[in-house]
């Protein structure tokens, strides 16, 4: 759907960038982009990048009086636009592509013909729709090396912020012997279940949080592929849902986020396994200390 939208720019130390860029997700942000050079005039600055994030233009008045600065940034232009069709923008860009090493990734939609020729590959098709997932972003192609080479044959297997559900489908190809999850984010529930269909696969998902699991839950494996803000204070909840032998596999942090990684196994008494980055991305694999 095509409606009236405005466009803010901001300005942030290039490190900001990522957890700023959350901040503009709880703002009602349609997208955002980071833009490390000339932007529409503005010049480029030394070691900061500029945000350039969409909204409807509901979102104006919030918008024009918030305070950037409380989150690293600082505003360049507030304005509106004409319509936008984010969601044929999105399509238009999704195309098939190979997800770790042995997965391949269909993101369009069910009618489109012929298929993506998989190979040898296992294929999903998850159409690129509103829920997070699509495996394009190296957050979710971290995960999905971290479950790779992770002993998922048998496991219990906890996916948290499931988005389109692909993180538990990879799992269950992988021989997983349970899979639920869960995301705050209503569409995602849908978006599992339909993905599941069209993959002929079935992973229960909740619509909430982490509060809505029993206290004698159990689980191999854990994987959230989610920004660790997001998260806080629900990591030593999560720990405590392992297994004595089990794994939390953790994405969605940037390289530089080593120290918070760290600060996480601590207060979880976790140790880091190991680590996978891409890009600028990375990725820990955490377990119970001796
Ligand atoms: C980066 S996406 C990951 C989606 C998918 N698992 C993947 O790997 O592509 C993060 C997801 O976590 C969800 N999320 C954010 N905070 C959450 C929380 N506190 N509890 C559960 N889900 C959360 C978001 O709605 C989003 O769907």
């Amino acid at each position: 759907m095509s409606e009236d939208h405005c466009r803010l720019v901001l300005e942030a130390a290039a490190d900001d960038v990522e957890r700023l860029g959350s901040e503009l997700w709880d703002f009602g942000a349609t997208g955002w982009q980071e833009i490390d050079g000339e932007w529409a005039g503005v010049p480029a600055t030394e070691g900061r990048s500029k945000i350039v994030a969409y909204f409807p233009t509901t979102a104006m008045t919030v918008l024009s009086e918030a305070s950037w600065s409380r989150f690293g940034g600082e505003k360049v232009s507030l304005e509106l636009i004409g319509p936008v069709d984010w969601m044929a923008r999105y399509r238009e860009l999704s195309a098939p592509s190979p997800l770790g090493a042995r997965f391949f990734v269909d993101p369009r939609e069910p009618g489109s013909l012929p298929l993506a020729e998989p190979g040898e590959r296992s294929l999903l098709r998850i159409p690129a729709r509103e829920a997070f997932g699509t495996g394009s972003h190296e957050s979710t192609r971290i995960a999905v090396r971290l479950l790779e080479t992770a002993e998922v044959e048998g496991s219990r297997v906890l996916d948290v912020g499931i988005g389109t559900g692909i993180l538990s489908f990879v799992a269950q190809t992988l021989g997983a012997g349970s899979v639920v999850g869960f995301d705050i984010d209503p569409a995602s529930t849908f978006a599992v279940q339909e993905n599941g269909s069209l993959n002929s696969l079935r992973v229960p998902a909740w619509c909430g949080t982490l509060a809505a699991l029993g206290p004698s839950a159990s689980f191999d494996l854990i994987v959230a592929n989610v920004r660790p803000e997001r998260l806080h204070g629900e990591y030593p909840k999560l720990a405590a849902a392992l297994a004595p032998q089990g794994a939390l596999l953790l994405s969605g942090f940037l390289g530089t986020e080593l120290d918070w990684a760290r600060s996480i196994a601590d207060e979880s008494r976790l140790s880091i396994e190991r680590s996978e980055e891409l890009d600028e991305w990375a990725g820990w694999v955490l377990r119970r200390r001796a």
